[in-house]
């Protein structure tokens, strides 16, 4: 259904395209919408989820009345198994260790399916989204052999999914064990799953020696890849970014322990988290946010030639991000595709345990709420987000390219949510 504006024609955007025939169809939620200019010119544009219009006066038409903006779409449960739950796809999520992320099973170049796992128990589980219906394409339940050689046996076991083969996709698992120097990389031929890397002396000379080490996969070279490591140190200032040549990791940048950081950011604190960010709406995950939660620090971090300089800052004063203050040391964050336009644009800063969560869009370095502004206390799409031990991240739920769908998860509950905006 095209909406309608008073006083107001919807014109095409220049230039027309032979391509798209007039006018144009526009259909969804308004996410934004300006307004200025001359009766008779062009006095808006209108951001719809998928496109922008630019809006007309007719001449003699009174423009002075508010131009109608839709609220936007709230989200909703497309998937969900609530207290006491089965968690999703045969995993029965009833262990506080287990942890879950998205991840690109069939080099489809979408992250479409869902990894869970239980550091210490050798259980994984893949499991693929049939039409709103999960079931495994790959597991391994608790006392099970891991996956690609690489045995889950320790509680130190992390994992995230990694761009190896500089292709575009997230279609290998590196699983690190912080404190004990193992890191591996598994690739996936048809389901069967081998190791690419496999360390037990760290990556690219980093030692991996600390149980608080953490990494994530990280596009440096604005490549429009996830194709680096990025590892860090929290509480000590030690930064890595390693890139890798065909399975030979080195250090594009390296802070040692003690190190200087990254960008400024000191990274002084335990409790410092980091992750990959498209600050810019550039459709590259080439930024890098750091928070420390408790604090209300923020900074991102942006790779601008061969220095990393910060982006944005909330080091001194420490009011949070838009209008989050991060004065919970359990607060948390990730990256979403809010308005579905393919980039992971918008970030999610929530407080497990007291249902209080936010997105923030990016307007040009200032972030702004576009869910949860009231900190209502009422979690998002019907999950409450009521317990400290909930965790989410970004999931492409609809096979689309857009990672615009939040997983919530609750580790030892058997909780697992899907919500969208429909
Ligand atoms: C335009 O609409 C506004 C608000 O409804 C009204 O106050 C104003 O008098 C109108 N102006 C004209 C020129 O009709
Ligand atoms: C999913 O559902 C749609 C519509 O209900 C149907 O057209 C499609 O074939 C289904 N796909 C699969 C893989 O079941
Ligand atoms: C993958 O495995 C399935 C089922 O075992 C088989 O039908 C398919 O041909 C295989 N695809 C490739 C690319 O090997
Ligand atoms: C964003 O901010 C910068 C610096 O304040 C300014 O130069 C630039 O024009 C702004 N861009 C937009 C699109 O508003
Ligand atoms: C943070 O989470 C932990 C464990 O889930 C909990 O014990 C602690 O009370 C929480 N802290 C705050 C400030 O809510």
């Amino acid at each position: 259904m095209a909406p309608s504006y008073a006083g107001l024609e919807v014109v095409p955007n220049p230039p027309p395209s032979p391509t798209s025939p007039l006018p144009v169809p526009i259909a969804g939620p308004v996410v934004s919408c300006a307004i200025g200019g001359v009766v008779g010119g062009v006095v808006g544009v209108v951001k719809h989820k998928h496109k922008s219009v630019q809006l007309k006066a007719s001449p003699g038409s009174n423009i002075s009345d508010p131009v109608p903006t839709t609220k936007p779409t709230p989200f909703s449960p497309v998937y969900k198994q609530s207290d006491l739950g089965n968690g999703i796809g045969g995993y029965d999520l009833a262990s506080t260790a287990d942890r879950s992320f998205a991840f690109d099973y069939d080099h489809s170049g979408k992250l479409d399916h869902i990894v869970l796992y239980r550091p210490g128990s050798g259980a994984i589980f893949i499991v693929k989204n049939y039409n709103g219906t999960f079931a495994p394409v790959y597991s391994q339940g608790s006392g099970g052999e891991g996956i690609g050689g690489y045995d889950l046996m320790s509680p130190n076991d992390r994992a995230f999914a990694f761009d190896y083969e500089h292709s575009g996709k997230l279609d290998y698992i590196a699983f690190y064990r912080g404190g004990g120097g193992t890191i591996w990389i598994i690739g996936n031929n048809n389901g069967s799953f081998f190791p690419v890397y496999s360390g037990d002396d760290g990556i690219g000379g980093y030692d991996l020696k600390s149980t608080r080490d953490r990494a994530f996969a990280f596009d440096n070279d604005h490549s429009g890849k996830l194709d680096y490591i990025a590892v860090y140190r929290p509480g000590t200032g030690t930064f890595w970014i390693l890139g890798n040549n065909n399975g030979n990791f080195t250090p594009v940048y390296s802070q040692g322990d003690p190190g200087l950081g990254i960008g400024g950011c000191d990274l002084l604190s335990t409790k410092d988290s980091a992750f990959a960010f498209d600050y810019d709406h550039s459709g590259k995950m080439d930024h890098i946010v750091i928070y420390r939660p408790g604090k209300g620090s923020v900074w991102i971090v942006k790779h601008d030639g061969n220095i990393f300089r910060s982006a944005y800052q909330q080091w001194s004063p420490r009011d949070g991000i838009g209008g989050f203050d991060l004065t919970d040391s359990n607060d948390s964050a990730f990256t979403v595709d809010y308005d579905g336009t393919g980039k992971q644009d918008s970030l999610v800063f929530y407080r497990p345990g007291s249902g209080i969560i936010r997105i923030l869009n990016n307007n040009n370095g200032t972030f702004v709420p576009v869910y949860g502004k009231d900190d209502s206390g009422t979690g998002i799409g019907g999950y409450d987000l009521k317990s400290t031990m909930d965790l989410g991240y970004a999931l492409d739920y609809k096979q689309s390219g857009q990672l615009d769908h939040i997983a919530l998860y609750r580790p030892g509950a058997g909780i697992f949510y899907i919500v969208g905006r429909l």
